[in-house]
């Protein structure tokens, strides 16, 4: 944690919960938060699926908590004969603040690519929607050495054309591949040193970048304790009420 960074502590629910649930997820995440000052509190968001999120948009004021609300993709283009794609305008209808782009998971199954990464980025801006950029390397990257490189190339086609402002408006995910749901986390130190490369590749100190690949309650304060790590884009624990608020809790700027 850095004090000039408001930390931001992510949930990604993946393709996990229904509508239901997730307002289920919400009455129980509630009451364990109301103790805590607004200043007392990281940022919390939660990339829930499309078809939870209107329904999430309006639970949350009777809820009287302050998480944001992310989806976990969108579409480039506004509008068109796209079947079965949502648009950043579509996403602005519900309040949702946040958009996850480049997931390797998406990079993986769904073929995206640096330039479909770009111009996605593009359009969340131009909609006000702040993107949540991921970038990492395989196993087999990191044991051939090439992890700086990779994660370096990722991050310079990202933010392609951005203006020096529009960076501002980003975040960033350090997800290394092979920690992301094998129960394998990324060293803190480590996790840090990648990090602080994209930060350098950036250029920018404001820019917050979180750690995302198996963050647990266990693990959670050693990453958390490092300079360059602002945060986390967390999967499995997020799912559970109990451990997301653990997560909450390390991340908070001012301890209670
Ligand atoms: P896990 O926390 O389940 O490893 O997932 C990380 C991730 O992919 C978040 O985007």
């Amino acid at each position: 944690m850095n004090p000039n960074r408001k930390p931001l502590m992510a949930g990604n629910w993946k393709m996990y919960k229904t509508a239901r649930e997730a307002l289920a997820f919400i009455e129980a995440l509630t009451p364990m938060l109301k103790p805590f000052h607004d200043d007392e509190m990281p940022d919390v968001l939660l990339c829930a699926p499309f078809t939870a999120l209107p329904f999430m948009h309006q639970a949350l004021p009777k809820a009287q908590t302050d998480f944001s609300l992310g989806a976990q993709n969108m579409e480039a283009h506004d509008e068109g004969a796209y079947t079965g794609e949502i648009s950043a305008r579509m996403l602005k209808e519900w309040d949702v603040e946040f958009v996850i782009i480049g997931h390797s998971e998406r990079r993986e199954y769904f073929n995206e690519t640096d330039e479909t990464v770009n111009a996605k980025i593009k359009a969340a801006l131009a909609n006000h929607l702040r993107p949540i950029v991921c970038v990492g390397e395989s196993l087999a990257q990191r044991e051939a050495g090439e992890t700086d490189a990779w994660v370096e190339k990722q991050v310079k086609a990202a933010i392609a054309g951005l203006s020096p402002e529009q960076l501002e408006w980003l975040v960033f995910a350090y997800e290394p591949i092979w920690a992301i749901g094998t129960g394998k986390v990324c060293e803190a130190d480590e996790a840090n040193r990648v990090i602080g490369l994209i930060r350098k590749a950036l250029n920018n100190a404001h820019v917050r970048i979180l750690y995302g690949g198996s963050m647990k309650p266990d693990n959670v304060e050693g990453l958390m304790a490092q300079p360059e790590i602002d945060g986390g884009l967390v999967g499995g624990a997020s799912l559970q009420p109990e451990s997301f608020f653990q997560l909450i809790r390390a991340a908070m700027p001012v301890r209670v």
